[in-house]
């Protein structure tokens, strides 16, 4: 493979995979095919941006002759297929902007691959992005320290059962590709990743909503009784396990990928105010009265823990950073940023935040 199509490299997953395969590839052709939606900010990849072998092309992914014509001129014969919308209490407010993209943009470009590529897919991957969503929700009654087996995690065997509009669209685009690979044999793979943390994430995000609120004063709207628990990984973790399943990863395969790593939301949030005082300097205790418990998120999922296992013992992979080292980086890296994160909470986003927790 040569000229690999990357979608969604504007957005925060994306960006980190789009410059790890540009400085790590120098000899692959990397084209970032992004719509720049609320969520697409090419500030994200400025340090790659003049790259020899990097090229954005402005698209949208369901504008199937735009994308057939892509596949074309640029003689695409690797997929890394990130684009969607990804933000659980959008897809509650507006569910039809996430079947559009996440399933009928998904088909668009497997119909695209499949017509561009014909029988000819010996050095051919179209490699899918999914979510652990797909698998539902978890009981709280996990053993502690979180073992990697067991019928409390979710395996690549886990049977689907999304429960929100965002979780329902990603669990029909991996159908397709799948079907897509048993019937037409497109070669796919799939991975289900938990949680991702670290720089460029969009701030209506936990982590970096509550960063940018604890700097500034805002409450902090906790969902329900903050008892929800999810698994977090550090971003570039998640791009060097892409890295890997792209090149390693057996055709057809769905590999789950984690950071052993679950958190309560209210402990997280507690350790996101000890971390943003320390660094402010300011005494610790100061932001506390920020939280604000406020109405739950509709079907909101208990507890998402993935084995990744599979992916450990197949292709070597390992998360490099400890939870609490991670988010030193990521609370610093927002705290040097204030310009990216102000150029993105002004305007249409501020408008939306309080449309979006107005009533709530
Ligand atoms: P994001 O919302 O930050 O970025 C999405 C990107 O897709 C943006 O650049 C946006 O402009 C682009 N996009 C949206 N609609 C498009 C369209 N119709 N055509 C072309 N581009 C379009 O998302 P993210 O958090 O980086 O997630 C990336 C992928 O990883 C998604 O598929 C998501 O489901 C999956 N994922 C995310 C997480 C997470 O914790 N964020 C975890 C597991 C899986
Ligand atoms: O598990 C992978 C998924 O993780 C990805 O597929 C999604 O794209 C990504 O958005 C993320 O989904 P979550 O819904 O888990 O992430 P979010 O940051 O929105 O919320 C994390 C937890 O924090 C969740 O239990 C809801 C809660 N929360 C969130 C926000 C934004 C709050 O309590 N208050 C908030 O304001």
């Amino acid at each position: 493979m040569k000229n690999i199509l990357i979608t969604g490299g504007a957005g925060f997953i994306g960006s980190h995979v789009v410059r790890l395969f540009v400085n790590k590839y120098p000899h692959y052709n990397i084209f970032n095919l992004d719509a720049l939606t609320y969520a697409g900010n090419l500030a994200n990849l400025a340090d790659i941006e003049n790259a020899p072998n990097y090229t954005f092309l402005k698209a949208d992914i369901c504008d199937f002759d735009a994308i057939c014509r892509i596949f074309s001129q640029y003689s695409i014969d690797g997929v890394i297929h990130l684009a969607a919308e990804s933000h659980v209490d959008r897809s509650i407010k507006d569910p039809f902007a996430f079947a559009r993209t996440n399933v009928l943009g998904t088909l668009s470009l497997l119909q695209a691959a499949r017509l561009s590529w014909g029988e000819d897919v010996a050095y051919k991957r179209f490699y899918h992005i999914s979510t652990d969503e797909v698998y539902g929700a978890l009981e709280l009654d996990s053993p502690q320290p979180p073992a990697p087996y067991g019928r409390e995690f979710f395996r690549e065997d886990t049977a689907y059962a999304p429960h929100s509009p965002y979780s329902a669209s990603k669990a029909s685009s991996d159908h397709f590709v799948r079907a897509f690979h048993d019937t037409y044999g497109l070669p796919i793979v799939i991975s289900n990743c938990s949680n991702n943390y670290g720089p460029y994430q969009f701030p209506e995000k936990l982590i970096p909503l509550f960063i940018n609120n604890i700097c500034t004063g805002k409450p902090l709207p906790v969902y329900g009784r903050g008892e929800n628990v999810r698994d977090w990984l550090y971003v570039v973790d998640h791009a060097r396990a892409i890295d890997r399943i792209f090149h390693r990863g057996t055709t057809g395969s769905t590999y789950n990928i984690g950071g052993c790593n679950e958190w309560k939301n209210i402990d997280l949030v507690k350790l996101l105010i000890r971390t943003v005082d320390r660094l402010l300097g300011r005494p610790q205790g100061s932001s506390d009265h920020l939280i604000t418990y406020v109405s739950d998120r509709a079907g909101h999922d208990l507890r998402y823990a993935i084995d990744s296992s599979k992916l450990q013992r197949e292709l070597g992979w390992q998360p490099s950073l400890q939870f609490e080292e991670g988010l030193e980086i990521t609370v610093k890296w927002y705290l040097e940023n204030t310009a990216w994160l102000q150029n993105i909470t002004s305007g249409d986003y501020e408008r939306y935040y309080h449309d979006m927790y107005a009533n709530r």
